[in-house]
């Protein structure tokens, strides 16, 4: 029997995955709550406060939901699972337990010490006073990591003694990360490539969907304010399936069972973000789901059915399910308003959609006015673009990029540049 799929938050990767549940023959109907105008166009929006566990429970018995999945982290620290179970309802993603590989860094370290997993050396310090202390004995470059949730901006890279006096001031005097800043990781700064792998976990097994890579800062050539993500391309030229298989056995596998014998077996996607060192894979960080604009990439190249899979899994059946995956490479970029991760202005009218009506454009901060969309946050626009290979895949999604109008748009114009690097690289070896 077909299936009724709710999708909680409102972002790029959720009108990803409503596009990909919209599409697929399992589906009879796609809620998005709150969802955004690109959700709108394709799945039924449900205004909710998505910090309001009752309401979301309500949300789901009402409209029969057969399988809700949570985009964003907050809910899933905060215990939605754990209240969907309570009351037999069938919900992807990992309880508040094990969102703690996300919402606790040291939580996070201490199990991947525990179970020997490649990591940065850390320290978890707790006063300004022993960060100081311990920055004399291991010398710059450190990064200071506030161990709870702060919307991604939680982790400052210290490279110059002004930096590391920046950063103290911003965690101690400014209070800028809050609660979140109690304890803090302190860790060695590792150099190498980075790359995220993302998986689907049952508990007991896992699926690799792809690998991919994210733009976290705001302007070209990796420069400016770091942000939510400037645009991704899947696959990475980094990722071997040697160095996959590792990252299975030597990271996902080891984690899982760690949670199995702490008794919350871990069910959900496991982002696994990753500084490859000397050909080694180390974790950098671990998200208890997809990324954005990561998951604008990784979904359009799955080829077999998201709700097959993600059903398999809430059954603890992911050993009998097999994915397909695209041999075409993917890359999305990201339109923000002008001002992006600053301050930036809302209600910008959206024009050309109608242009790339044939292209695949995920929506984030968009929503629809009368017969308009309309900007509502910073990141506007995913447009995604394909290829046989990064180079033309990045042409494509450029060419959807500049059919597309509103006032103050910005984009970065070197997303995959760094991966036509990594190709250039290897070629010549
Ligand atoms: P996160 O918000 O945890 O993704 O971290 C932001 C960025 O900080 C990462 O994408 C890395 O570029 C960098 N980073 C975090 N931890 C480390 C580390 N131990 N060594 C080097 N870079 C790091
Ligand atoms: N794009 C980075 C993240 O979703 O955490």
């Amino acid at each position: 029997m077909k299936k009724k799929v709710l999708i909680l938050g409102s972002g790029g990767r959720e009108h990803a995955m409503a596009w990909a549940f919209a599409n697929d023959d399992n589906v009879s109907k796609v809620y998005c709550a709150p969802g955004n105008g690109g959700t709108s166009k394709i799945a039924e929006n449900i205004t909710i406060n998505l910090a309001n566990r009752q309401e979301i429970l309500r949300l789901a018995q009402e409209k029969k939901i057969d399988l809700t999945v949570v985009g964003p982290e907050n809910p899933l620290a905060s215990g939605i699972v754990d209240s969907f179970q309570k009351e037999g309802l069938r919900i992807f993603g990992p309880d508040a337990y094990g969102a703690q590989l996300e919402s606790s860094k040291l939580f996070a370290r201490n199990l991947m010490a525990e179970k020997k997993i490649l990591q940065p050396s850390f320290y978890s310090c707790n006063t300004r006073d022993e960060i100081e202390s311990l920055k004399v004995i291991l010398e710059l470059p450190l990064v200071l990591k506030a161990d709870g949730l702060a919307a991604g901006k939680g982790v400052i890279v210290c490279e110059t003694d002004e930096e590391f006096e920046k950063a103290l001031k911003t965690i101690f005097e400014d209070g800028e990360f809050g609660e979140a800043a109690r304890r803090i990781s302190l860790e060695r700064c590792l150099v190498g490539e980075e790359l995220s792998v993302f998986a689907v976990c049952d508990g007991k097994n896992f699926i690799i969907l792809n690998t991919a890579q994210d733009h976290k800062r705001a302007f070209d050539g990796d420069s400016g304010p770091n942000t939510g993500g400037m645009g991704a391309y899947s696959p990475t030229p980094l990722s071997t399936p040697g160095l996959i298989d590792r990252v299975g056995v030597e990271i996902i596998q080891p984690t899982l069972d760690a949670m199995k014998d702490r008794g919350h077996p871990y069910t959900g996607f496991l982002y696994v973000g990753l500084m490859i060192v000397d050909g080694d894979p180390y974790v950098i960080e671990f998200n208890v789901r997809m990324g954005d604009p990561e998951t604008q990439v990784v979904l359009p190249l799955l080829e077999s059915s998201l709700l097959e899979l993600l059903w398999d899994a809430t059954e603890g059946n992911l050993n009998k399910s097999k994915v397909a995956v695209s041999s075409k490479v993917a890359v999305t970029v990201v339109l923000a308003a002008d001002g992006y991760p600053g301050k930036y202005e809302k209600g910008m009218k959206i024009k050309g959609l109608e242009k790339v009506q044939d292209r695949l454009v995920f929506h984030a901060g968009t929503l629809q006015k009368d017969h308009d969309i309309i900007s509502n946050g910073g990141r506007i626009l995913n447009v995604v673009g394909f290829g046989k290979d990064l180079k033309s895949a990045i042409d494509d999604a450029y060419d959807i990029a500049k059919s597309i109008e509103f006032s103050g748009k910005y984009y970065r114009k070197d997303i995959g540049k760094r991966g036509m690097q990594y190709l250039k690289k290897g070629s010549k070896k």
